[in-house]
């Protein structure tokens, strides 16, 4: 086998290792760098004269994973490419280490130790591909920069792995042969990566490894294992089929769409946003963008589908939103209800109703649903004691309320959680609360409030959930088993708030409902705004079956696993209830946390300015789907799927197939007289179809993606195989005919292409249907087989491009516009806008105040007190918005604490001490939410160590995240 490279490149040490592990020969070529396929090095050349053009891919292919082994060895491959490459690239491309990228590989090396920790990994004498290719891309970079330094100190585990692989005897051959490749460990392998030539590339998730290329007898896909051979069964089904074309069309949409009897009836909804946060591109995939993308799936199979959403617009957050803006809580839902409209539309979401939740359907739903399951004894009334601001007349919900911390004595705890410590808070436990929108000291009052009866329901909720969760996503699964296993308890549905459904009794009538009873109402509720007849989907017919499909991220899966389907149980009137719970896992944002008011992330308004169009945005954000774990959305990763896949692959395949009909056929479709050749590509692509439709039906979109795209790769491969372009030119009829086969068949495989692209491109879609010579108004059908869909004779379109190329220089501008305000120096930012910036002034001024306070009266250090609070009131809001904060706790650790110039710890020392674990603690919060234990338990012993440092310093204790007794019920 044959490696070709670019000089220095580190992606070729892994197929030398690999062929080493494998026991196959491997010969080195140093190539230059446009010297290659698709422009990507390295490359390798197999016997049978195969090129892999993805080094991951090769690698894989080398050194084949056992089954078991896959779905992990596939997760960090790609986590290789599209991650931890990117991010090594930017570090050290410009030829000098670039530090303000160090914290992308800090959180990255931090995500691979705590991987490693908790894999209690064993090095064996065979390494698993992703080992090989972890090892190469750090061992070549980063193990020799300046962060090679703080390897043993702060990612132990990385290091000791680093040291047993390297010290593997199988090591030894490849790792002696760096003079071949041109390879120098350091900054010249980094800027090797970073060629032009050099793309991340993953295409091979989803698809399992096969066996080494003696067994292969079929062309395989570039980026991809070889597919097992086609059999004779197969290319027999694809004669029979290809012939007996008998494709259902698409039915017209009717309105209202109803269920029917002995149809499939789709019932589809997406989690309701918070009306005023305007979504980020992790919501959108979460919710609405995965909903559609299966909605126009359900309807291009046929099925009787309705997809319908709405904005979720009562509660705190809309109070405080028309506070903050000086508008009225309706005027605030009316302004910010029309931007979601916005954003949806310009994605393309194709709902058949998009409503909101401040509509008489839903006051009425909502109270009527609470008499109901009052009167079935599931309603019980329980005095709690709240905060109430006499000046301002209002009970203050725990966003309202500020105070200090009864457990760390933090000045500026909020009213749920203490940031100083990082535990919940009960908002009356406050010590010296105030009132966050004047100021003053409120009141403890009791009032009564409404709580459903969880642990009566549960008999039932558990009954029901143990049979339908086999239909959930996995994420869904595990978020809601906790709950169930522990124990439900009794759950507040009321409020005393303003803005809110009131509660229908006598005496109770200032109460409104809370968010848990009164938002998944608003599902029927928007459903009865579409039609009057909503009641067919929400309580079907004994003869009629409804297949209710919710989508939503994880942080949603409590309301639609426990609060909704209890709801409805207690309820008791035969309502549908979920069978597929969508959930998604988070995506991130370069590698770290989408936030409005720091500027970090790419927001719905922010889309359509990219110039990049909706169709593609609908394509990548589904390519990089958070299915099994959370994803990262990566600018460099998006412009390659958009020039690698997209246009290299699929537009090109369409467009020479369409062009060549266009020139040699007078742009109608040629006669067909099918060969073996032939059958062996259709068989290819009936594969990829079955699979296909196999993925959207369990939601696997990012599967489904991939296929679509093999298809493509196939059709790319048997044109260039056949080169109708020669055929047409060698004399004789046969050749000519043979050449209109390849043309015939390379148009039908476009035309189920246009199809199968419909969910995840509707636009493009439509377009080549047009370009196919097809009403473009309309989608294609989704068929089960591959058969004639245009036959000879059909008058085709006009060929043009569907897809146009992402410069570098784009979305490097892009990257740097939404990278938040502390990156973008230009875009007005004041000292103390980011977080750090106000840490950093935080502790500055604490330094101050301590000096003043040691030399100097009160009067002098006391307008500097004020300041200190101010700047940490304001720390406090920013860390406190539900956007989330940046993981870079353990980079601040890093940079405050173990500095180089520290010996003994200082004033300064122990402010920036306080500051990280305040940001550890935020950090702790965050991950608890969202990961499991292996991920955060090592996180809260960076807190441990962090409050044992500071408590060593000052002598004080703080409490410590688990400690049982300071724990708040909340
Ligand atoms: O958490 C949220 O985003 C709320 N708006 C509730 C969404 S789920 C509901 F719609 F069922
Ligand atoms: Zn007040």
């Amino acid at each position: 086998m044959i490696v070709s490279t670019n000089k220095s490149n580190p992606n070729a040490l892994k197929l030398l290792i690999g062929g080493e592990i494998s026991g196959n020969s491997v010969d080195v070529r140093i190539v230059p760098t446009n010297d290659s396929p698709l422009g990507r090095l390295p490359t390798l050349k197999l016997p049978n004269g195969i090129t892999l053009i993805s080094s991951n891919a090769a690698l894989q292919y080398l050194v084949p994973g056992d089954e078991q082994q896959d779905v992990l060895v596939n997760k960090w491959l790609e986590w290789d490419s599209t991650q931890l490459q990117p991010a090594v690239v930017s570090y050290g491309s410009s030829g000098s280490l670039d530090t303000s990228h160090k914290p992308r590989i800090w959180s990255l090396l931090t995500q691979l130790n705590t991987s490693l920790k908790s894999q209690k990994y064993v090095i064996t004498a065979s390494p698993t591909s992703a080992d090989i290719a972890i090892f190469s891309t750090l061992w070549c970079t980063i193990t020799v920069t300046e962060i090679s330094k703080e390897l043993s100190t702060e990612f132990p585990h990385v290091d000791r792995w680093l040291k047993d692989l390297e010290a593997l005897p199988a090591m030894q051959s490849p790792l002696s042969k760096l003079p071949l490749l041109d390879l120098e460990r350091g900054l010249k392998s980094i800027s090797s990566l970073h060629t032009s030539t050099w793309f991340p590339l993953n295409s091979y998730t989803g698809v399992r490894s096969q066996k080494p290329p003696q067994d292969v007898n079929t062309p395989s896909s570039p980026t991809k294992e070889p597919e097992t051979a086609i059999t004779k069964h197969e290319l027999e089904t694809s004669r029979n089929n290809w012939s007996s074309p008998a494709h259902p069309s698409i039915k017209p949409p009717t309105y209202p769409v109803l269920p029917k009897q002995n149809e499939r009836n789709i019932l589809i909804t997406s989690a309701l946003p918070y009306v005023n946060n305007v979504p980020h591109l992790g919501n959108i995939i979460g919710c609405v963008l995965s909903a559609d993308v299966f909605a126009r799936y359900c309807r291009q199979r046929d099925y009787n589908t309705l997809y319908i959403s709405g904005t979720d617009e009562y509660g705190t957050a809309t109070e405080a939103k028309a506070l903050e803006e000086n508008m009225t809580p309706q005027e605030i839902c009316d302004k910010y209800f029309g931007i979601h409209n916005d954003i949806y539309r310009w994605f393309n979401i194709g709902f058949d109703y998009f409503g909101r939740t401040t509509t008489p359907e839903q006051t009425e739903i909502v109270q009527e649903s609470f008499l109901r399951i009052k009167s079935q004894g599931y309603i019980i009334t329980e005095s709690v004691d709240q905060l109430l601001c006499e000046h301002c007349d209002r009970f203050l919900a725990d966003r309202f309320v500020e105070g200090t911390c009864p457990g760390c004595k933090y000045e500026d705890a909020r009213g749920d959680q203490c940031d100083g410590c990082g535990h919940l808070v009960n908002a009356t436990d406050l010590i010296n609360p105030r009132c966050k929108v004047c100021s003053k000291t409120p009141v403890i009052k009791a009032s009564n409030q409404f709580f459903l009866d969880l642990p009566k329901i549960q008999p039932n909720l558990k009954e029901w959930a143990s049979k339908a969760e086999k239909f959930w996503s996995n994420v869904a699964r595990a978020v809601t088993r906790p709950w169930l296993r522990d124990g439900l308890k009794q759950r507040c549905i009321t409020r005393d708030l303003k803005w809110g459904i009131p509660v229908p009794l006598e005496g109770f009538r200032d109460k409104v409902f809370y968010v848990w009873f009164d938002a998944p109402l608003g599902y029927i509720s928007i459903t009865k705004r579409y039609t009057q007849e909503y009641e067919r989907w929400w309580k079907p017919r004994e003869d009629t079956k409804v297949d209710l499909y919710q989508f939503m991220a994880k942080d949603n899966v409590p309301f639609h696993a426990i609060m909704f389907p209890a709801t409805l149980l207690a309820a008791d009137q035969g309502h549908t209830l979920v069978k597929h719970i969508m959930a998604t896992e988070y995506l991130n944002y370069e590698d770290t946390k989408f936030s409005k008011s720091r500027g970090i992330g790419v927001f719905g308004t922010d889309a359509r300015e990219t110039g990049i169009p909706a169709d593609v945005w609908r394509f990548y954000l589904t390519y990089i789907r958070p299915e099994s774990q959370d994803s990262n959305f990566n600018w460099v990763d998006l412009a390659t799927k958009n020039n690698s896949e997209l246009l290299n692959n699929f537009g090109n395949f369409v467009n020479r197939a369409l062009t060549f009909a266009v020139k040699n056929f007078k742009g109608v479709v040629p006669e067909m007289e099918i060969r073996e050749e032939d059958l062996q590509v259709l068989a290819l692509v009936q594969r990829e179809l079955s699979q296909y439709i196999v993925a959207m039906e369990q939601g696997k979109f990012r599967d489904g993606v991939r296929h679509l795209l093999a298809i493509s790769k196939h059709g790319n491969q048997y044109m260039q195989s056949q080169q109708p372009w020669v055929l047409i030119k060698e004399k004789g009829k046969d050749r000519v005919r043979a050449a209109g086969t390849v043309i015939g068949v390379c148009c039908n495989i476009s035309c189920l292409l246009s199809a199968l692209l419909g969910p995840f491109m509707p636009e493009t879609s439509r377009e080549l249907r047009k370009q196919l010579g097809l009403d473009g108004s309309t989608y294609g059908y989704i068929p089960d087989t591959v058969s004639i869909l245009l036959p000879t004779g059909h008058q085709l379109g006009e060929a043009s491009p569907l897809f146009s190329k992402i410069e570098e220089s784009v979305v490097e501008e892009l990257r740097k516009k939404y990278a938040g305000k502390q990156e973008n120096g230009n875009n007005g930012t004041r000292a103390g806008e980011s977080v750090e910036e106000l840490q950093a002034l935080i502790a500055a001024q604490g330094v101050k105040v301590r000096e003043l306070k040691a030399k100097t009266d009160k009067s002098v250090w006391q307008p500097e007190v004020q300041i200190l609070l101010q700047l940490k009131g304001k720390l406090a809001k920013m860390t406190e918005s539900s956007e989330g904060t940046v993981n870079t706790a353990t980079i601040g650790v890093e940079k405050q604490v173990n500095g180089p110039t520290q010996n003994g710890k200082n004033e300064y020392d122990i402010a920036a001490l306080e500051a990280a674990i305040a940001r550890q603690a935020l950090f702790v919060r965050d991950l608890k939410a969202s990961a499991d234990r292996s991920v955060w338990q090592p996180e809260v012993n960076t807190l441990l160590k962090l409050k044992k440092e500071l408590s060593d310093a000052t002598g004080v204790i703080t409490p410590n995240p688990g400690d049982k007794k300071s724990k708040k019920k909340k």
